[in-house]
């Protein structure tokens, strides 16, 4: 008996033998299928599952994440059909490997954008360079506190390192950033992680939306994607809840004003007094401005609900699962709520 693999690059469906790998199947079948290790531990045969169920056999973490894994990702070298199936190796640019470091860094910056948003810089002190692609972020460890997970708001060849931190009403670790944290302070930095970087080879329209502290990691796919010439169009979103809570507005107005295929705007969803902005959901507001948006890449990254209202908006909008990536930011309180009830 044998399940049917439709695999994306190749026009022939392919019969993979009970028990089969889909990587063994697809070579012996001479298809040019990416592979290296054929044993769960170089990640070359990454591959993304579109439709079907896999058994995976054991692998390394290296290969591939828990996270990599929870997004649709699996090994074709360990995927074994358990019926039949849909799947497309990673092309080149989604595919990156940076080494982990644990970089020894110093507070070089430590300033108040707003009433709960602070910017924090950190020069490499040693253990550098530190290689990631826009949109990865890091875990810091601050002296003394349990670690956090931060994303990189500045662009991969930039010496400082900066790092957007929220206030968190009664978080252990934002408290002793605003109230002990000091110029000089060591910090250290552990990563890269995540898989919501910028796929700089995309060249059809991209939108970007943050909410609140999920601006770093939306600020270095933006800035990147400027940075390395990409003309499609880029429509980026800031959505926030009131007024004090913008910040680097001038900043990104001054991008715009720079390049003509770049705008953003900055959206309220709940005013405290009469403006000129725009006010409601980024849902919503992406839809009044676009109708179909197939082809284009998402990149999110802000609170639970609204990445998850704006990635059922994309979809519905046409936007391909595998093009929008997201980075939903939890709370140490709303992880801990999630852990509870599953
Ligand atoms: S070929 Fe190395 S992990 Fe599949």
């Amino acid at each position: 008996m044998s399940f049917t693999v439709k695999i994306r690059q190749s026009d022939a469906p392919l019969a993979v033998e009970m028990g089969d790998t889909i990587l063994t199947a697809a070579l012996a079948a001479d298809i040019d299928y990416p592979h290296g290790c054929q044993s769960g531990n170089c990640g070359a045969c990454k591959s993304r599952l579109h439709a079907g169920e896999v058994e995976m056999s054991p692998y390394s973490d290296y290969a591939l994440t828990d996270e990599e894994k929870d997004s649709g990702l699996v090994l074709a070298c360990r995927a074994v059909p358990w019926s039949d199936c849909e799947i497309a190796w990673l092309e080149q640019d989604e595919v990156i490997s940076h080494p982990l470091r644990k970089l020894d860094c110093k507070v070089v910056a430590l300033e108040h954008m707003t009433h709960d948003i602070a910017r924090l810089r950190l020069s490499i002190e040693a253990h550098g360079p530190f290689e990631f692609t826009a949109g990865q972020y890091a875990r810091l460890h601050f002296p003394g506190q349990p670690p956090r997970d931060y994303s990189m708001a500045s662009q991969p060849n930039e010496e400082i390192l900066e790092f957007h931190i929220r206030m968190v009403p009664d978080g252990e670790v934002s408290s002793f950033v605003y109230q002990d944290l000091k110029l000089g302070d060591e910090v250290r930095v552990e990563g890269p992680y995540g898989i919501s970087y910028l796929r700089e080879k995309h060249a059809g329209p991209m939108v970007a939306l943050a909410g609140g502290s999920g601006l770093a990691p939306v600020k270095s796919i933006v800035e990147a994607a400027l940075a390395a010439g990409a003309e499609q169009p880029i429509h980026m979103y800031f959505g926030v809840r009131a007024e004090q809570d913008v910040y680097l507005e001038d900043h990104f107005q001054a991008l715009a004003e720079k390049h003509a295929n770049f705008s953003f705007e900055i959206v309220l969803s709940e005013p405290e007094s009469a403006t000129d902005r725009r006010c409601g959901y980024l849902a919503d507001i992406m839809a009044d401005d676009f109708e179909d948006m197939d082809g284009s890449k998402a990149y999110l990254a802000g609170p639970p609900v609204m990445v998850e209202t704006c990635v059922g908006k994309l979809k519905e909008m046409r936007v391909r699962n595998e093009d929008c990536h997201a980075d939903a930011f939890y709370t140490e309180a709303e992880k801990a709520k999630l852990e509870e009830a599953s």
